[in-house]
């Protein structure tokens, strides 16, 4: 996904008297992003716009390898061989985007190591979403329909995002989570179609379960969403939270009805003169508990990453140790 988080966090927008050279070069950054150009990692940006592309952007990294955690725990029980070959690619996936996303963050003056940093401290945030549990293997596929097809409707305006090496990332990103939700709504159509009862309502259990969490990736609602409209003026975001949201519930009641699950609110029904799903309350007080760090596995998921972190430390290290022989033998030469 994994972007929900990205209009969270202090307003970091410094009240600060500029000189004329200043608003000049503002002036004509504002109007090449009005013009749809994209800004490259050396050329000038303001200092409020490089930091909001390296919380947004190093919380989407933080969400990809965090994303691993909850579907790692299904590989060794994957009920066959071809379901456990697409979930290892699929988290493999995940954690390539990951690297994508910290590189490109990287371009923006910010390293790794900072990042991963702020990460393990909880000073950073990543989605919500995978501090929920995965409790049976319906999970797996409702994962994919779900949170990937969450992430998809957030992800595809990101792909003309004004800062270039983002939106590059993520043209490569959504390729690939597209495949993730087919092939998670494929698993579920097979259960639902070919399974026993208790299958079918494994599926129905955890559709239950995901549905009002993958509502809340689009991140809190759009009058509670300071950051929104800057990001909006500046190319970074395309469309707000409560518009993301709205596609997402459009496009997603008619594949619940071809699956031939209930989508848990009572409130869900099709508004012809808005041509939209009208959607039950979302509960807010469930979102903003999971995001600040009281969800049902956010101590459980901070522990595995500062674990794979402390325990990789020798790996990080033999690689230096090999990158800095091989270049004195290239020198030497
Ligand atoms: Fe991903
Ligand atoms: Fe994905």
């Amino acid at each position: 996904m994994y972007t929900q988080a990205m209009s969270i966090g202090p307003q970091d927008q410094a009240a600060k008297l500029q000189t004329a050279e200043e608003q000049q070069r503002e002036e004509a950054f504002e109007a090449r992003v009005a013009e749809g150009d994209f800004i490259e990692a050396k050329d000038w940006m303001p200092e409020h716009y490089r930091k909001t592309l390296v919380r947004q952007i190093s919380q989407h990294a933080h969400s990809e390898i965090v994303g691993m955690l909850p579907e790692g725990n299904w590989i060794t029980r994957a009920p066959t061989l071809k379901r456990k070959a697409i979930l290892l690619a699929k988290v493999q996936d995940e954690g390539g985007h990951g690297l994508y996303l910290y590189s490109a963050a990287e371009t923006l003056g910010t390293s790794r190591d900072q990042m991963l940093d702020a990460l393990h401290t909880g000073k950073a945030k990543y989605s919500s979403i995978f501090n929920y549990p995965t409790l049976t293997w319906a999970d797996i596929g409702v994962i994919g329909w779900l949170v990937d097809g969450a992430a998809i409707m957030n992800q595809v305006p990101l792909c003309r995002c004004s800062y270039g090496p983002y939106a590059r990332a993520m043209i490569r990103i959504c390729r690939e989570e597209s495949f993730h939700q087919r092939q998670g709504y494929e698993s579920l159509l097979v259960m639902m179609r070919e399974g026993t009862d208790a299958q079918k309502a494994m599926v129905q259990d955890a559709v239950n379960r995901w549905w009002w969490p993958s509502l809340m990736m689009f991140g809190p609602a759009d009058k509670d969403s300071p950051n929104s409209e800057q990001s909006m003026r500046w190319g970074i975001k395309r469309l707000t939270n409560d518009e993301l949201r709205q596609k997402f519930v459009d496009a997603t009641v008619p594949q619940a009805e071809l699956l031939g699950v209930t989508l848990p609110d009572a409130a869900l029904q099709w508004n012809a003169e808005r041509d939209h799903y009208d959607f039950g309350a979302i509960d807010w007080n469930e979102f903003w508990r999971v995001v600040g760090g009281n969800g049902p596995c956010n101590t459980e998921r901070l522990a595995a990453r500062v674990k794979a972190w402390d325990e990789g430390e020798w790996v990080r290290e033999a690689a230096l140790a090999h990158a800095r022989k091989r270049a004195t033998a290239a020198q030497a030469a």
